[in-house]
């Protein structure tokens, strides 16, 4: 039997587990969950299923009350430390997840934490994996599958960028507006899973990129960042593969192309949650200037520091407008 988290009713009695579908209202009690991870766990979904049973175990063993995640947030490289902003968190190292990808990245710890972050329920990813770790996309998204599952009708993208556009400075935050796939594959290949869609028309073989990343999200970013003097500016996020930085010749083509900022993570991601339904606000910290830009080299290290320099930045804007997209 298969299961489709886009028809599943019923009350969750005590003691059960929630899988959320369509905007966190429908639910799946436990011994309903456990039958159909098993029957399909051959396929993404049920591997995605499985992960989902064992966070939600997880944290009914640890709160004892279930936690419905609303929003996802997946944090980039040097930003790991906005995971101490969550309330009566619960950790999960990704390696005590079933199937869940483990990052091999200094400054990507591997943490999934959930709780709260001013009274919303929250999923952080502390740290990602990357296409460039030698990951299929469908291991690099594998985990914004599961944050969909879990309930996360939002999702909060963030990553280390190098800054193409000439007013783009070291250390600032730019809101994506839009991205350019330059990885060459899509994580959306493959047979379409209508299973995974939790929102009304999703989950399609096809599925508009238009307004990818939320403009409505975006506009909220703007507000609070001005409320907090925090220079935000907009752009547009190529991704490359990695692992090597660019070489000034692409970083000159890409400029030619549209691309404010470029970067290796992403878009797989967006392009996973767009399937699903779930709405994306995408963060990026411009760590460097791209190769070029300036007459210096980039080194990873940089990245880190950049990322420590601006936590305080970072944090202030993400605690403030989480509970502002709840709301909407
Ligand atoms: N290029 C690609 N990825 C990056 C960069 C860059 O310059 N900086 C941080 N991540």
């Amino acid at each position: 039997m298969k299961l489709d988290c886009s028809r599943i009713t019923g009350e969750a009695e005590p003691g059960s587990r929630w899988l959320s579908g369509y905007a966190g209202m429908v639910q799946a009690p436990v011994h309903w969950l456990e039958e159909n991870a098993e029957a399909t766990m051959s396929d993404l979904f049920g591997m995605a299923l499985a992960a989902v049973s064992a966070i939600r175990e997880r944290v009914r063993v640890e709160l004892r009350v279930p936690i419905a995640p609303r929003v996802g947030i997946i944090l980039g490289s040097g930003l790991g430390g906005f995971a101490a902003q969550v309330v009566d968190a619960v950790t999960i190292a990704y390696a005590e997840i079933p199937h869940f990808p483990q990052s091999t990245v200094v400054g990507h710890s591997g943490k999934l934490v959930l709780g709260t972050i001013g009274g919303v329920p929250v999923a952080v990813m502390q740290g990602r994996v990357h296409a460039y770790e030698g990951y299929a996309m469908e291991q690099v998204t594998f985990p914004t599958r599961v944050l969909g599952l879990l309930g996360c009708h939002t999702l909060i993208v963030t990553n280390a960028a190098g800054g193409i556009r000439a007013d783009i400075a070291q250390g600032s935050l730019v809101a994506i507006s839009d991205h350019i796939n330059l990885t060459g594959t899509n994580a959306a290949l493959g047979p379409n899973e209508p299973r995974f869609a939790c929102a009304p028309d999703a989950g399609q073989r096809f599925f508009d990129m238009s307004a990818a990343y939320s403009p409505k999200l975006r506009g909220l970013a703007r507000d609070e960042a001005a409320r907090q003097g925090i220079a935000l500016s907009e752009g547009v996020y190529i991704a490359v593969l990695g692992p090597s930085y660019e070489t000034p010749a692409e970083i000159r083509a890409f400029r030619t192309l549209g691309a404010d900022l470029v970067g290796m993570s992403t878009v797989h991601e967006v392009i996973v949650a767009r399937h699903m339904g779930i709405e994306v606000l995408g963060i990026s910290l411009v760590t460097n200037a791209a190769a070029g830009v300036l007459n210096e080299p980039i080194h990873h290290e940089e990245v880190m520091e950049i990322g420590r320099r601006v936590e305080r930045q970072f944090t202030g804007l993400l605690t403030a407008l989480v509970p502002q997209i709840a709301l909407d």
